[in-house]
């Protein structure tokens, strides 16, 4: 059922900070240590591991990116980030020292199942992410992470993308622990900064009438763009796509600092630009590349943290987040942009649960 909300888009938006504590929650003991009772990778097997791959489709694998950052610093392996798609016919660099990650909502992606496949035969360790308890990709994989978001209608995914982010942090955290490259300390600061997040996306909820508004600015334009630099360039990827598939509109997504090397060419009177700014060594750069693009005539709507208010001075329109540490910052960032694209789409007289083309589970090729 919707839950009293119009459509299962909104009610799983609202999921979320229920999504983020049953993924975390149940998952710690009574001294709050991490139990991945469904992943059997020992200490030994991960200091035999020299490299990781994550694998997904669509907004899944934007959840990998996330998890890319958070296992490179806290885990201090490397990681690489591929489509399935693309990765199953490649003839990627695999061995018994690689660990594949793969992430699925409904565990049945035929990419997905496909690189799990190829990857398995050239002798890695599988480990799935997957919100669908004996799903194809479930069972398939040597080690499992199940993302406690409940049952995913819409075709746009929100809950399951969060509720995967956390995954990742949990996972990376696990693994840190496991190889020492956390102390203890920072290990908790980090489960309580990751607890603390649900009731920070209460918040930026209750700010959605103020959003709902900023949607009806770019509801009539024909093309939007998207900016950020390092992991918020990852929240911009994932808004882009969001705003695409339930709207219709041209979307896309820069790293900002590649705007000068041809994107602001796209750069027009008018042009609705939504940067995504919450990384502190990042936000001179982005307050910077706000100029250029406003300087060409672009609409700029940027995400920012609270008391940013350089940010606020550039921009035409500004949403204030919570602040967090910046590698839990894309959970936040990525909410109000879930709610320009439910917006947007709602405002074009779309069916925002069932856009056009696209399909919940992608089975085939
Ligand atoms: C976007 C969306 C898709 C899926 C992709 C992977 O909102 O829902 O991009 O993320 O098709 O699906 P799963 O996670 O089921 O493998």
């Amino acid at each position: 059922s919707k839950g009293g909300f119009e459509h299962f888009m909104m009610k799983e938006i609202y999921d979320q900070p229920q999504a983020i504590r049953d993924t975390l929650l149940r998952r710690l003991d009574n001294n709050r240590m991490i139990h991945l009772d469904d992943i059997k990778l020992t200490k030994e097997d991960l200091e035999a591991i020299t490299k990781m791959y994550v694998v997904a489709c669509g907004t899944a694998s934007h959840a990998g990116l996330v998890g890319k950052y958070a296992i490179e610093k806290l885990a201090k392996i490397p990681v690489e980030v591929d489509i399935a798609s693309e990765f199953r016919y490649s003839d990627p660099f695999i061995d018994e020292h690689t660990l594949l990650i793969v992430v699925s909502q409904s565990g049945e992606t035929a990419d997905t199942l496909a690189a799990m496949k190829l990857a398995k035969s050239k002798g890695a360790r599988v480990l799935a992410i997957t919100n669908v308890v004996g799903s194809s990709v479930a069972r398939e994989a040597h080690d499992v992470f199940y993302t406690w978001a409940g049952p995913e209608i819409a075709v746009a995914s929100t809950k399951a993308y969060t509720a995967q982010m956390i995954a990742f942090y949990m996972i990376a955290l696990d693994f840190a622990y496991k190889k020492g490259t956390v102390t203890l300390e920072r290990y908790h600061e980090l489960i309580d900064r990751i607890e603390a997040l649900a009731p920070l996306v209460e918040k930026i909820l209750e700010n959605k009438e103020a959003i709902k508004t900023i949607a009806e600015d770019i509801k009539d334009t024909s093309s939007a763009f998207y900016l950020g630099r390092g992991i918020d360039y990852t929240t911009a990827r994932e808004a882009a796509l969001k705003l695409k598939e339930i709207s219709y509109l041209y979307t896309e997504a820069f790293a900002a600092g590649e705007l000068k090397h041809g994107p602001i060419a796209l750069i027009d009177q008018g042009t609705p630009v939504l940067c995504v700014v919450t990384q502190k060594a990042l936000e001179e750069k982005m307050i910077s590349n706000i100029k250029e693009v406003k300087a060409r005539g672009a609409f700029v709507i940027a995400v920012t943290k609270e008391g940013h208010s350089e940010v606020g001075k550039v921009a035409d329109d500004i949403i204030y987040i919570p602040e967090t540490e910046d590698l839990l910052m894309p959970v936040l960032s990525v909410i109000p942009t879930q709610l320009i694209a439910y917006y947007v789409s709602i405002a074009r007289g779309n069916d925002v649960d069932k856009p056009r083309n696209l399909a919940k589970s992608v089975t085939v090729e």
